[in-house]
């Protein structure tokens, strides 16, 4: 994997060229003090989201009741609040031209390791306040921003060559049906291997239409990708909204930084090795789904998340976690405080 077929795959590189046959979708150049905010420890919200976000919700939910909580805390220091009144502007009005709602992402990444901290758990975005918490609680846009160009094999830290402008990705939201979706795999400019995109999940139709699914990918990939896109080796994601119909949703980098779903790198970089579809007279792509219901795995994000144990204390699934918990926790003051008592000295009573 080379830096420039790293660089070819950023948003911004690809996005004028496909736009005709992608989401639509604005891309926002980031300002350095946003950069820096992502950088940052600690998730600290700018008072303008908050309040306008709070604002909204109040217009078009309640009826004068007001709340009243002091968010003050007095133990620990107090982070400085963000500020970036023009960015948050422009966000605001990109949310409103994708209709209310969008899938952010920054060059190369979007926040997916991070939905657990969301309300609805998806990467659904209403308004800018939305987008900051994803991005900040995201390792995936953490590692956009360091290391864009891990496991390149022409990357060293001393070149000074290459520069990254980064930009937030904002694209209307859409209900995408996972079982529609496919990641593809080109080497050498040609059609390698095609996997279902959602490979922890067992979907009956794909199985059913794996010859009208290829032909229809084949035929998208001569036809619409391969002639605009600059490289020979890379992978691309597309989702079939109906037969004949689809949607480019996302380039990526030939290699391992990418998810190999149902293939492994080596059989990708060894092409021989990989089984035909039988299709087709020629011998690729070759083409894998989960063939069977007991095929399913661990969806891949099962890791990223709050401790098991929280959310059943959270949500009292579990009233015995609880009890431990509890039981811990005055065995613990008991302790402390006959520490306590061997420290004080007795005075005698009279
Ligand atoms: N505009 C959108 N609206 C709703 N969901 C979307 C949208 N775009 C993408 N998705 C969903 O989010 C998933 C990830 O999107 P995308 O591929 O752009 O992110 P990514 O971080 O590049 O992922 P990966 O690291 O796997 O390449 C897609 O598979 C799709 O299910
Ligand atoms: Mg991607």
């Amino acid at each position: 994997m080379k830096v420039d077929e790293v660089l070819q795959c950023s948003f911004p590189s690809w996005y004028n060229k496909f736009k005709d046959i992608t989401i639509k979708s604005y891309m926002i150049p980031l300002p350095q003090e946003f950069i820096d905010y992502l950088h940052a420890d600690g998730i600290v919200l700018p008072a303008e989201s908050i309040t306008a976000s709070a604002q909204e919700s109040n217009d078009d939910n309640m009826e004068g009741e007001e709340i009243d909580v002091d968010w003050d805390d007095d133990d620990g220091p107090i982070a400085e609040e963000p500020s970036f009144p023009e960015f948050e502007t422009t966000i605001k009005n990109k949310i409103k031209s994708c209709g209310g709602k969008v899938f952010p992402k920054l060059n190369w990444s979007s926040p997916q390791d991070a939905t657990w901290i969301s309300f609805d758990k998806t990467l659904k975005c209403t308004c800018p306040s939305d987008i900051y918490l994803l991005l900040k609680s995201s390792e995936f846009i953490t590692h956009d921003l360091t290391q864009p160009f891990y496991k390149c094999e022409d990357y060293d830290e001393d070149r000074s060559d290459i520069t990254v402008k980064y930009h937030l990705i904002l694209r209307q939201w859409q209900d995408l049906n996972p079982a529609a979706e496919f990641r593809c795999y080109v080497r050498n400019n040609q059609l390698l291997a095609i996997s279902q995109r959602h490979h922890s999940i067992y979907y009956e139709h794909i199985v059913d239409q794996r010859e009208d699914i290829v032909a229809d990918i084949k035929s998208f990939f001569y036809h619409m990708v391969s002639p605009k896109f600059p490289c020979t080796n890379y992978s691309f994601d597309v989702y079939r909204r109906d037969k004949g119909k689809l949607l480019l949703i996302d380039f990526n980098p030939f290699g391992s930084v990418t998810d190999s779903l149902m293939f492994t790198w080596k059989e990708l970089e060894e092409a021989e090795s990989l089984e035909s579809t039988g299709t087709d007279s020629a011998d690729f792509p070759a083409f894998r789904c989960v063939a069977r219901p007991e095929g399913v795995q661990p969806s891949p994000y099962a890791t990223c998340g709050v401790p098991r144990d929280i959310i059943d204390l959270a949500t009292g699934q579990d009233p015995y976690k609880l009890m431990d918990l509890l039981k811990l926790k005055v065995q613990n003051q008991n302790e402390e405080s006959s520490d306590d008592d061997e420290d004080t000295i007795a005075t005698p009573t009279t």
